[in-house]
């Protein structure tokens, strides 16, 4: 892969927690507009990468580069501000306002950097709001209350809320939790289409082993803080190991089903 294709680059990341060894080596890359889902059993250390990557956890060594610049030690603030998105964090935070005023506020907030001077942000941040609940399937929805939206409308509206950064790269920690499984497929699905048509990586993780092959281009599997495969949904799949790893866990994920495999 060269080097210019790379939106993330990351070499080396190893985080332990007393005798814990939560990360352990871990190198991976990601390109502009490739959906890459990260999985692995409980406790193999997925939630860990991802702290390390938005800057809320700091890595014992190991470095994580965007488009070449090293954040490795950077704070989320930076880091967000470099274009690293993380969705499916307003859940409930903004409650009283409108499903237009949410994402007019991220907006604002990302605007500052660039145009502090332009006073006529309001009005654009209004119609540019309307054109990412458009996006999102939300613009039905613009003017109700966020706290009466169901789940998975709430779930699109942060989705909103995240490009409104316009971030480079999202990463997306169990994106689907306490979803019906036809939503989960849904949200994935539109998140997948955006993605590839603006050119976003997105890093997920994803305990749903049917939404992870139906929508991502490529897999990373972690066990144990380290890194046991890599490949395409039909390699990964078809992988003993990562087949071994699932079983042995006794999660008898649709994987394992698939390849035949039996309790
Ligand atoms: N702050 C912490 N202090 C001590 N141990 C931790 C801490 N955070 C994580 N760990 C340990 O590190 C390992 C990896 O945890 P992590 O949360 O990254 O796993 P995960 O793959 O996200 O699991 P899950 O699928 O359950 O979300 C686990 O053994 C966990 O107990
Ligand atoms: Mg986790």
């Amino acid at each position: 892969m060269s080097v210019a294709s790379t939106l993330l680059a990351v070499e080396g990341l190893t985080k332990s927690y007393g005798g814990i060894h939560a990360v352990r080596g871990v190198s991976f890359s990601l390109r502009s507009g490739e959906i890459l889902a990260l999985i692995g059993p409980n406790g193999a250390g997925k939630s860990t990468c991802f702290d390390m990557l938005n800057g809320q956890n700091r890595p014992d060594s190991g470095h994580v580069r965007l488009l070449g610049e090293e954040t490795t030690g950077k704070k989320p603030r930076e880091i967000w501000r470099l274009g690293v998105g993380r969705t499916f964090q307003i859940t409930a935070t903004f409650a009283t306002m409108t499903v237009r005023e949410n994402v007019q506020v991220a907006l604002v907030s990302h605007g500052r950097q660039l145009f502090n001077l332009w006073s006529s942000a309001p009005n654009y941040d209004r119609s540019e709001a309307g054109r990412l609940l458009e996006l999102v399937g939300m613009g039905g929805y613009a003017d109700r209350p966020c706290g009466e939206l169901a789940y998975g409308d709430l779930k699109r509206l942060e989705l909103a809320v995240a490009l409104a950064n316009q971030p480079k790269l999202l990463l997306m920690d169990e994106p689907t939790a306490g979803m019906a499984p036809r939503e989960r497929v849904e949200l994935m699905r539109l998140t997948a289409q955006i993605a590839r048509e603006k050119s976003i990586g997105v890093l997920f993780t994803e305990h749903d082993m049917d939404v992870v092959f139906e929508h991502a281009d490529r897999i990373i599997v972690l066990n144990r803080g380290t890194l046991i495969a890599e490949g395409s949904p039909a390699e990964v799949r078809s992988n003993p190991q990562v087949q071994a790893v699932y079983l042995g866990e006794g999660l008898l994920y649709e994987a394992g089903h698939r390849e035949g495999a039996s309790a």
